[in-house]
């Protein structure tokens, strides 16, 4: 039923099908049946919570919290709301979201369109969503600190969250990815988890970042991430890059390209993470998965979860337990007898 209703959404513009897909899901999601028992041998164990499977949902489809619970019970594992920032915004001019059909991409500028910390707040407090939620945050576009921003919003959110995802990749707000360099970087994660100390949360904290940085820029940002003490970093966002094979007419388009040219970049880029923070940190891979294979991949490059969000857009939300059960696949063809022995096999020599 889900199935055919996604076939139907995807007829709509872009933007309008989404909303139309969390407004039906708002309405279905008390009828939708619970998720069947995940296979214990895809169980995760990270930075002290227990994944029942290492398939989430990346951020980006629920921004508003609206509906978390109703992810969950689609199969994933986990699903991630935002990004929200302080303040509610509308975010950039519409057409803001292409799909490049023949590439099975996305290109976003949306601009963190949200309603806002608070309402999320208020929105989570009452929905007492049992499994993994985490939240994703933000700097509003015209702030003048962002840095309190994001300190703000953690304050805010970090009380309803499993985790805190800290965005400092889209490539659509000015300035925001300049986060990523190592000065700005350290007074963000530093001030953050100072913050997290004195609050008394224990929400664990994870980096989000691009898949266009260089070599350097990747160094600095996993010796910031470690000296910091957060517990992860999410690989990756979408990205500026073009590759020269993409084959639609709406390629040239502004924003943040995800789908499937995306996996190849993102992947190179987990591997190059796992090298530099060798297992100390927990890794999520994100980018470009559409089968179980390419969750598979993700994990043997060092991901010990693993997100997405275009291909959901394209195969409908049978594409969970298909990804799983492919996933089952690849681990008893290669001998493991659970998930965690294919972590970083690629790269851990
Ligand atoms: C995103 N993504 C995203 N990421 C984020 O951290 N905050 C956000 O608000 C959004 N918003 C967003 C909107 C749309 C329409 C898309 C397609 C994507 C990025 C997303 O979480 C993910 O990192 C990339 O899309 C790569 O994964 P997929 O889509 O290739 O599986």
């Amino acid at each position: 039923m889900l199935d055919t209703a996604s076939r139907i959404l995807r007829l709509l513009p872009a933007e309008r099908g989404h909303r139309l897909a969390v407004r039906m899901l708002r309405l279905t999601g008390p009828l939708l049946p619970s998720p069947a028992r995940d296979d214990p041998r895809l169980e995760v164990d990270a930075f002290g919570l227990i994944f029942p499977n290492p398939i989430g949902l990346a951020a980006g489809f629920d921004k508003d919290a609206e509906v978390p619970s109703r992810m969950l019970k689609l199969g994933f594992g986990f699903a991630e709301c935002g990004t929200l920032t302080p303040r509610p915004q509308l975010g950039n001019p519409r057409p803001r979201i292409f799909r490049l059909v023949e590439d099975e991409a996305v290109i976003n500028r949306l601009g963190f369109n949200n309603h806002g910390m608070h309402r999320a707040a208020r929105r989570l407090k009452r929905t007492r969503v049992r499994g993994i939620v985490g939240i994703n945050i933000g700097a509003n576009r015209d702030s003048a600190d962002l840095i309190a921003d994001y300190m703000a919003a953690f304050l805010c959110l970090a009380p309803y969250a499993s985790y805190v995802a800290v965005n400092v990749s889209s490539p659509n707000t000015p300035g925001l990815r300049g986060l990523q360099d190592r000065d700005q970087l350290e007074a963000l994660l530093g001030g953050l988890m100072d913050m997290r100390a004195k609050a008394r949360s224990s929400a664990p904290v994870l980096l989000k970042i691009a898949p266009d940085l260089e070599e350097g820029a990747l160094d600095d940002v996993a010796a910031v991430s470690l000296h910091a003490g957060i517990e992860g970093i999410i690989v990756s966002n979408t990205t500026v890059a073009r590759p020269a094979f993409l084959k639609s007419d709406l390629k040239s388009e502004m924003g943040g390209l995800s789908g499937a040219p995306l996996f190849e970049q993102s992947t190179a880029m987990l591997k190059a993470v796992r090298v530099r923070v060798d297992g100390k940190l927990t890794l999520v891979g994100v980018g470009g998965v559409r089968t179980g294979a390419d969750a598979y991949a993700k994990i043997r490059a060092g991901a010990s979860l693993v997100q997405l969000y275009t291909a959901l857009t394209y195969h409908g939300p049978g594409l969970v337990t298909r990804i799983k059960r492919e996933l089952l696949q690849c681990l008893e063809r290669d001998g493991y007898s659970h998930v965690s022995q294919a972590i970083g096999v690629d790269v851990d020599k």
